[in-house]
């Protein structure tokens, strides 16, 4: 339970598409992907997120990447300036550790920025000093938020949107767990864009296709948002990244385009939240994240209890200070809600009994 690999079964239409397709195998992929692919993403955003038809330009706002994990990376240096004075990236604190090894590699300060009400809730970049904005250069902003789950609002989205416009940086938005939620569907960045007028400027959204779909392997996402930012990437691309083979790229597109498969994919995780609901619901350090599919769990002391569980239970989990700085994380345990229900039910029952 130490890693997000999601090990539900993924759905059949991914080893079907690959069959049919099995001919291109033998085909170069473009860099950008093919037509179909950037359209059914562009579809899917403006189904998903309520856009105006024709905001997003599929040849001009979205790209394949072999996992967003690779783009969150490559963002950095796509936008980081090397000649700026002591460039800054923002990130969340807690944080997937992607986005500080992105800032530091591209020469960039990573600047780390807590919850603005409370360990399990997401920051709030106005709130910075003037200085620090100043030289701010690129953004990360996780929601639903790996590891504690919270889940920013339209009007957090939107605030942070116009601070990206008006200190002249990109926000980049992982956007990963949206469609992992419990109750209350997430908005998403382009949401924010289209309550702002449409324009894409300065944002740019991460999807993948590992938890929604349940295919980690198939290294399967897109970026999409401000097509300036997307020309600039898109050429760093064609040099450094790694182009997604047109058979998976056919079973993205057919995965883009169902949902019957997300929907119980999401049952599964909810009817997991009940189970852990219901064995560690009456602790103290328990809260229901609102998305996402891990439990970020107060526990004392994050480290020692790791230790104990897996010398005493075998149950592997991430001490919450290895995806925290200044002390953020130092309480807490990250429990991945991955397995099958049977799997979860008896790790958590011994989880329980053993903090
Ligand atoms: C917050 C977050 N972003 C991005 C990723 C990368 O996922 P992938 O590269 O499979 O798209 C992960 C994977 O665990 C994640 O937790």
């Amino acid at each position: 339970m130490s890693i997000g690999e999601p090990q539900h079964t993924p759905p059949a239409l991914v080893t079907r598409v690959l069959a049919e397709k099995a001919g291109l195998w033998g085909k170069y992929p473009p860099a950008n992907g093919s037509p179909e692919f950037r359209q059914a993403a562009a579809d899917w955003l403006t189904w998903r997120f309520k856009l105006p038809v024709g905001m997003i330009d599929a040849d001009k706002c979205v790209l394949p990447v072999a996992g967003t994990r690779e783009a969150l990376y490559l963002i950095a240096q796509t936008v980081i300036s090397p000649t700026a004075d002591r460039p800054v990236v923002l990130l969340p604190n807690p944080f997937y550790q992607v986005y500080v090894g992105a800032a530091v590699m591209a020469g960039a300060e990573p600047v780390f920025v807590p919850g603005a009400h409370g360990p399990t809730s997401q920051p709030d970049y106005s709130t910075l000093p003037e200085e620090i904005l100043a030289r701010t250069q690129l953004a990360y902003l996780c929601s639903p938020a790996n590891p504690q789950g919270a889940v920013a609002d339209l009007d957090l989205l939107k605030r942070t949107v116009k601070l990206a416009r008006r200190y002249g940086f990109v926000l980049a938005m992982d956007e990963c767990y949206s469609e992992i939620w419990d109750t209350i569907e997430p908005a998403g960045a382009l949401e924010a864009c289209a309550a702002l007028g449409g324009s894409l400027d300065n944002v740019v959204v991460f999807h993948s296709l590992s938890k929604r779909s349940s295919v980690p392997g198939l290294r399967s996402g897109f970026v999409a948002g401000d097509p300036k930012v997307m020309a600039a990437f898109a050429r760093l691309r064609s040099y450094g990244g790694a182009a997604t083979p047109l058979p998976i790229l056919a079973a993205a597109t057919a995965l883009w385009r169902d949902e019957a498969h997300v929907d119980e994919n999401r049952s599964l995780y909810r009817a997991k939240l009940d189970i852990a609901q219901r064995l560690l619901g009456s602790r103290s350090g328990f809260s229901r994240p609102p998305g996402g599919f891990f439990l970020w769990l107060a526990v004392g002391d994050g480290e020692k209890a790791a230790l104990a569980l897996w010398q005493q239970a075998k149950i592997r989990v991430l001490p919450g200070k290895y995806l925290a700085r200044d002390g953020v994380g130092d309480r807490f345990i990250r429990v991945a809600l991955v397995h099958d229900l049977e799997t979860t039910e008896q790790a958590l029952t011994r989880l329980a009994e053993i903090l």
